[in-house]
């Protein structure tokens, strides 16, 4: 059948039109919120190179939860800045650091209203800025693994929901699972950052987290951006290690790799759209070349179309609010 007979124009014509045979939809229980917080921080700061995004207090963190989970966001992500940092990284196992402080303080407030996921690396713990144990210039992948299994406890201790391993070093989803398994801790979830690039886009991220390695780089441990094939294989070696979820990031660039991935595997799927995809949209609409809201709308639409069940954004809650006005 070809013109005239087929006529796509007829879909076209009104909203109620293109709404009832729209392929995708977007709604608030597709996000995922990341959100900062910092130890000892006596107000919450604005980030500079992500307007709208905030290093937080606990008490204005949990505010936010609060927040989020009014506009029917089910989760966020937690990321924490500690006041020490060290070699090795050992706030980020010490119950009462500050990611567990803020678990326990976000399930006092809001209780199951929100599941609350753990990042879990050792960047923002490091004082080399690195996602694993340092020896010579370079990251031993299977001590950074030790910590991480210990880190996952301690988190699941002060009540997450998820774990998101997401230094990408070899083998730690089953390093995670097992230490989660073997402390009691079965039913938390893994949420594995399977296909993590080493990307350009993570510079704001990396302001807000305090987190910039001191030396080199984290190409000796993130996917080459050249690499889909070994993208899908680095996804299938995390499923079977045990991961529940597997994520794409960042996600805008990485299209390609995510429609493969949700084709492959038929698994649940994240992407997470990262600090500079949002810096770059937020900067070109504060000079009014992009106009932000359909803009917005149109990249986490485009994500949700290439495969993605959930998306991790900072665009949550504005994206939300949106939605929610209709
Ligand atoms: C590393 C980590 C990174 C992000 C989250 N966790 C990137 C990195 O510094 O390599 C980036 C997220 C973003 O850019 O929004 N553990």
């Amino acid at each position: 059948m070809g013109f005239p007979q087929q006529r796509f124009r007829r879909f076209r014509r009104t909203g109620r039109l293109r709404e009832m045979v729209r392929e995708t939809t977007l709604d608030p229980g597709d996000f995922i919120a990341p959100l900062f917080v910092k130890e000892g921080l006596a107000r919450p700061v604005e980030i500079d190179a992500m307007p709208g995004q905030h290093q937080h207090t606990v008490g204005s963190l949990v505010e936010s939860c609060g927040a989020l989970a009014e506009l029917g966001v089910p989760a966020v992500m937690l990321f924490g800045i500690p006041a020490h940092k060290d070699a090795e990284g050992s706030s980020a196992w010490d119950p009462n650091g500050i990611v567990q402080e803020a678990l326990r303080a976000v399930r006092a407030e809001l209780g199951d209203g929100l599941v609350l996921v753990a990042d879990l690396c050792l960047c923002e713990y490091t004082d080399h800025g690195h996602c694993g144990v340092v020896r010579g210039r370079a990251v031993d992948n299977d001590a950074t693994l030790d910590a991480y299994a210990r880190i996952a406890v301690s988190y699941a201790e002060a009540g997450a929901d998820w774990v998101g391993p997401s230094g990408m070093m070899d083998g730690q989803v089953g390093a995670v699972r097992r230490a989660l398994d073997a402390g009691g801790h079965s039913e938390v979830t893994v949420l594995a950052y399977a296909a993590k690039y080493a990307s350009a886009f993570y510079g704001p991220f990396r302001q807000a987290a305090e987190s910039r390695p001191q030396f080199g780089d984290r190409r000796g441990y993130q996917l080459d951006p050249g690499n889909a094939d070994e993208a899908v294989r680095e996804v299938k070696a995390d499923i079977d290690e045990g991961a529940d979820i597997v994520m794409v990031k960042p996600a805008l660039p990485y299209l390609d790799v995510l429609g493969r991935v949700k084709a492959a595997f038929g698994v649940p799927t994240a992407a997470y759209q990262v600090s500079g995809e949002y810096a770059m949209l937020k900067a070109a609409s504060a000079r009014g070349w992009l106009q932000e809201e359909p803009a917005m709308l149109e990249v986490l639409l485009a994500i949700r179309r290439a495969g993605a069940d959930l998306i991790l954004t900072y665009f949550a809650r504005d994206a939300a609010e949106r939605l929610r006005r209709g």
